[in-house]
C-alpha cells in the first residue's frame, strides 16, 4: 500500500486539487455539468432579491448591506439578483466567493470576487446555494460495526477503499442498527462552515439551500448511491473512485449534523413566501400586453412560467431545503 487518506481528503483533491473537477472548469449551467436553481433562469435571483430586501428592511436598512454568495460558481445568481434591481441595491455590497479561480474569472462586473469569505463582523446575508453538498465529508461504512472509509492509492495508481477499525465511540448521528454495507456521510466541514459563517455576521442571516435529509439515519438506511452522487455533463457519473477530477462528487445534507437551524422550509415554500407567484403573474401580464410584438423583455417575462414550474417541482428543485440561521 502507498498513500492512505480519509475519503474527505480524496474528495477535496478530486474537486479542488490541482486537477480537481472545479479547478479545471467543471461548473453549473445548461452547458455545464448540472443545473442549479440560478441556472434555470433569472426568476430565482429575482425572488432572492425580494428576500434580500425583506432582510435589509428587517435589519434597519444598513449601509453597507453585505450579501455574500458563498460557493458562487460562475456568478449566475449574482447576475440575476443585480438585474432584478432590489430596493437595497444602493447599499448592497455583493461579494461572490468561490475557492476556484476558474469560477471566479467568470464573475460579473459590480461584485467583489473573492476566494474566501470576507472578514466580519458585517451586517447582511450569507447565502450558500448548493455549497454544503460539495464540502468534503468523511464517509462511514457499516461492516461489522461502523468504520471510516479511507482511499488507498496502489503502486500501479489504482484506487481502492480501506476500512478503519470500528469507531469508538460511534458518532451519535449513526443508527445503532444498519444493514451490512450501509453508508453515511460525516459532515464536519459543513457544520464548521455554518458556525464560521454565522460568526462573521454582526446582524443578519445565513441561508443554505440544498438537497437534504432530516437525519443521518435516514440517509444510512437508503441505498448509498441515492445520496452520494457523481455528475458529469448532466448525467449521473461513475463510482466516486473512478477518474477523480473528471466528475462532481456530492452528498445530500444531513440536517441533524448542522447547528440547530431557526427555520427549515422546502424551496417551494420559501419561494412562495418571498413572492414567486406574484412575479409569475407579473410575467404573464407583461407577456399578454406584448405578445403581439414580443421583445426580449417579453420573452423573459413569459419564461417565468416554465422557470417557476422547475423551481417549485416537489420532486426536483422545489423539494430542496432552505435552512436558515441567525447571526451567532
Ligand atoms: C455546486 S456549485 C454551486 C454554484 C452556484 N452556487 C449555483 O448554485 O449554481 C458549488 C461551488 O462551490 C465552490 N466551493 C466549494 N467549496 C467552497 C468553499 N469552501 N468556499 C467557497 N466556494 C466553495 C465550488 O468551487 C463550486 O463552484
Amino acid at each position: 500500500m502507498s498513500a492512505v487518506i480519509p475519503f474527505s481528503e480524496f474528495m477535496a483533491d478530486a474537486l479542488y486539487g490541482p486537477s480537481g473537477f472545479y479547478t479545471t472548469g467543471g461548473h453549473a449551467g445548461r452547458r455545464g455539468d448540472f443545473l442549479t436553481s440560478p441556472e434555470v433562469g433569472p426568476l430565482f435571483g429575482a425572488v432572492v432579491g425580494r428576500f434580500l430586501d425583506a432582510q435589509w428592511r428587517r435589519l434597519g436598512c444598513p449601509d453597507p448591506f453585505v450579501v455574500v454568495d458563498a460557493g458562487a460558481g460562475p456568478g449566475t445568481l449574482a447576475r440575476s439578483v443585480i438585474a432584478s434591481r432590489p430596493a437595497c441595491s444602493a447599499s448592497m455590497r455583493y461579494v461572490a466567493v468561490d475557492v476556484s479561480s476558474a469560477q471566479r474569472v467568470q464573475h460579473p462586473e459590480g461584485v467583489d470576487s473573492l476566494a474566501a469569505m470576507p472578514d466580519g463582523p458585517f451586517d447582511g446575508v450569507i447565502i450558500a446555494n448548493e455549497l454544503l453538498d460539495n464540502l468534503p465529508f468523511r464517509l462511514a461504512v457499516h461492516d461489522d460495526g461502523w468504520r471510516e472509509a479511507f482511499v488507498v492509492t496502489l503502486p500501479d495508481g489504482g484506487l481502492v477503499e480501506h476500512l478503519s477499525a470500528p469507531f469508538d465511540p460511534v458518532p451519535s448521528v449513526l443508527p445503532a442498527v444498519a444493514p451490512l454495507g450501509a453508508r453515511a456521510p460525516l459532515q464536519d466541514a459543513a457544520r464548521a462552515w455554518i458556525t464560521e459563517a454565522r460568526s462573521r455576521l454582526r446582524l443578519g442571516t445565513v441561508i443554505a439551500i440544498d438537497y437534504s435529509s432530516a437525519t443521518t439515519a435516514g440517509l444510512a438506511l437508503r441505498p448509498w448511491r441515492d445520496w452520494l452522487r457523481t455528475y458529469r455533463r448532466h448525467e449521473r457519473g461513475d463510482h466516486y473512485l473512478v477518474a477523480p477530477g473528471s466528475q462532481d462528487i456530492t452528498t445530500e445534507i444531513a440536517i441533524d449534523q448542522l447547528p440547530e437551524p431557526d427555520a427549515v422550509r422546502s424551496q417551494a415554500q420559501w419561494l412562495q413566501l418571498h413572492g414567486i407567484d406574484e412575479l409569475v403573474e407579473e410575467g404573464k401580464r407583461y407577456w399578454e400586453q406584448h405578445a403581439h410584438r414580443p421583445d426580449l423583455a417579453a420573452m423573459r417575462m413569459r419564461s417565468r412560467v416554465s422557470e417557476s414550474e422547475a423551481l417549485l417541482d416537489p420532486s426536483g428543485l422545489g423539494g430542496f431545503s432552505v435552512i436558515e440561521w441567525s447571526a451567532g
